[in-house]
């Protein structure tokens, strides 16, 4: 056909067509499995999904309605079947993770971002003697000095602003559980708190090069503004180049937020590598940890490396651990039981004249561990599907009797799986911290738990994450009471996370 003025729309039209079908048509073997919408032919579906910030609950009812398979792009199958976690995620099946993250990387790739396997073993051999057990001993003061600011503040707030009447203080709690987790994660991974408990603020210095002047930025918007972007950017890589063209103020500041929460990690840690504040060190913090880092060949990470692998433990140990927390105490007061139940265990286990106990003290509480496991389950923060992709080269893998082959991107949603009757009983939907008791917990229950992912690429913080869990929840609810100061659930939107919204509680230090 000749290209003349007038079969240049004919030709457009074919274009767009062949775009959608050529991947519909080489995946021909996926063609049986149901789509959810129009997904099969475009990633646009996903996409949309993930800039409603609500994609884990739309494909959990996709779920609902076709079955365990369910066809989420051209290339993508989520599969809800808790048989699949190991063939999707378990140690030596050789799946990559997928483009989907490439939307995350910025510096350059760090540990949760990279997608080479040879790259990532040599980052997580380099970063993982780092939450080696006496590392992570180490690491308990600066969480202990972070908590005891908090009760500072919270005893303060209590004090001076408390009704007069009831004695309680109107607070966002998920504003403190964030400055709480933050300061941590500074503390630990830069050296130093934010000093977001102290100002009772959201705010970080940041600087996009070292040698700038620095700037103050909200920490936890931008990383929220950041997670949603990439989050929807990564259901769509190819348009990552031309996102700051989209007429969406979505995007735009998303990606401001990407370059501004590099700055944070850039100004951190030249503020820590300066020579003056390194002759005089003795921290043995996180980031102490990997600079002592080696990977097979003796070699230690560089300036660049060291600062994106310092910035991906602030965004993948901050919030993760403050949205949980918020989570506990919303499902805590939610449930009447509860929280009588565990005030009991904790003032049975803990010395009185104790505010915020140690690790040692609470790690063998099996009531606050159940109450921390019920939460991670009923909310888990990581509600979406982690995507693996099979990488080119690999032969046909069969998985919950479909054959996938190279190419295919598989991923098995923990919102779906974590709430599945068949898995958890009638009861699934509900909070009830005592199916955790050993008597109770079935191995397929056991298996099927996994808000920190599973195999060689689940979460390297994970021990430090569940201490401190303990010790936050412990010190919260042996010391203050509250009351809720909401109405309705607890909303959340979901990024990489998902995440609540706010949770509007009056506080007051507790009355015994
Ligand atoms: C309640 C708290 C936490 C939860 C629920 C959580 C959950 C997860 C999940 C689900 C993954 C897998 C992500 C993926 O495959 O895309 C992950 C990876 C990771 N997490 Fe956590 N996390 C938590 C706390 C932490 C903390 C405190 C740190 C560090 C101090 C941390 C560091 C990491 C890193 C570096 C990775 C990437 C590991 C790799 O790819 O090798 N996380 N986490």
């Amino acid at each position: 056909m000749l290209v003349t003025l007038e079969n240049v729309p004919i030709i457009l039209v074919g274009l767009f067509v062949a775009y959608y079908l050529v991947p519909y048509v080489q995946k021909s073997h996926l063609r049986d499995i149901p789509s959810a919408g129009f997904a099969a032919f475009t990633n646009v579906w996903l996409l949309l999904q993930a800039r409603r910030g609500q994609k884990y609950l739309t494909i959990d009812e996709a779920h609902k309605k076709h079955g365990k398979l369910v066809r989420i792009s051209p290339t993508q199958v989520s599969i809800a079947d808790d048989e699949a976690i190991q063939g999707v995620y378990g140690h030596g099946n050789g799946f990559l993770k997928a483009d989907f993250y490439d939307a995350f990387v910025s510096i350059r790739r760090g540990l949760f971002n990279t997608r080479d396997r040879a790259e990532h073993s040599r980052k997580r051999k380099t970063v993982s003697h780092t939450f080696s057990a006496k590392s992570i001993g180490q690491f308990e003061q600066y969480i202990h000095g972070n908590i005891e600011e908090f009760v500072k503040q919270w005893n303060r707030l209590s004090d001076l602003q408390g009704n007069p009447k009831t004695g309680y203080v109107s607070l966002d709690a998920l504003n403190w559980f964030n400055y709480l987790a933050f300061d941590i994660i500074g503390d630990l991974a830069f050296g130093a708190p934010f000093g977001m408990l102290e100002k009772g603020q959201d705010i970080a210095e940041m600087r996009l090069d070292p040698k700038d002047p620095p700037k103050y930025v909200a920490a936890v918007e931008v990383l929220n503004r950041r997670g949603e972007v990439s989050a929807t950017l990564g259901c769509m890589p190819s348009i990552i180049p031309f996102a700051k063209y989209i007429p969406d103020r979505f995007f735009s500041e998303g990606l401001e937020a990407v370059e501004n929460l590099a700055g944070i990690a850039i100004a951190r840690v030249s503020e820590r590598l300066k020579p003056e504040v390194m002759a005089n060190n003795t921290r043995v913090d996180l980031l102490a940890r990997l600079m002592e880092g080696k990977d097979g060949n003796g070699n230690r990470l560089e300036r660049a490396e060291l600062t994106a692998e310092a910035l991906t433990q602030l965004i993948a140990g901050s919030d993760t651990t403050s949205n949980t927390a918020c989570a506990i105490l919303y499902w805590c007061m939610t449930t009447p039981h509860v929280l009588p139940k565990l005030r009991k265990a904790l003032d049975e286990a803990l010395p009185k004249d104790i505010e915020v106990p140690s690790h040692a003290m609470v790690k063998e509480i099996p009531y606050l561990q159940w109450v921390i496991w019920e939460t991670m389950r009923i909310h888990s923060t990581s509600s979406m599907g982690l995507p693996r992709e099979i990488p080119a080269g690999s032969g046909p893998v069969v998985i919950c009797g479909h054959t996938f082959k190279a190419g295919d991107v598989l991923s098995v949603p923990s919102y779906t799986i974590h709430r599945s009757k068949e898995i958890w009983g009638a009861d699934a939907e509900q909070f009830v911290p005592e199916r955790w008791s050993p008597e109770r917990l079935s191995a397929r229950q056991k298996a099927a738990f996994i808000p920190f992912s599973y195999g060689s690429r689940a979460c390297v913080g994970r021990n430090v994450a569940e201490m401190e869990l303990l010790v936050i929840c412990a010190t919260v609810f042996r010391l203050f009471e509250f009351e809720m100061h909401q109405d309705g659930p607890m909303e959340t939107r979901e990024g990489f996370l998902r995440k609540p919204l706010a949770l509007q509680v009056g506080m007051r230090r507790r009355r015994v």
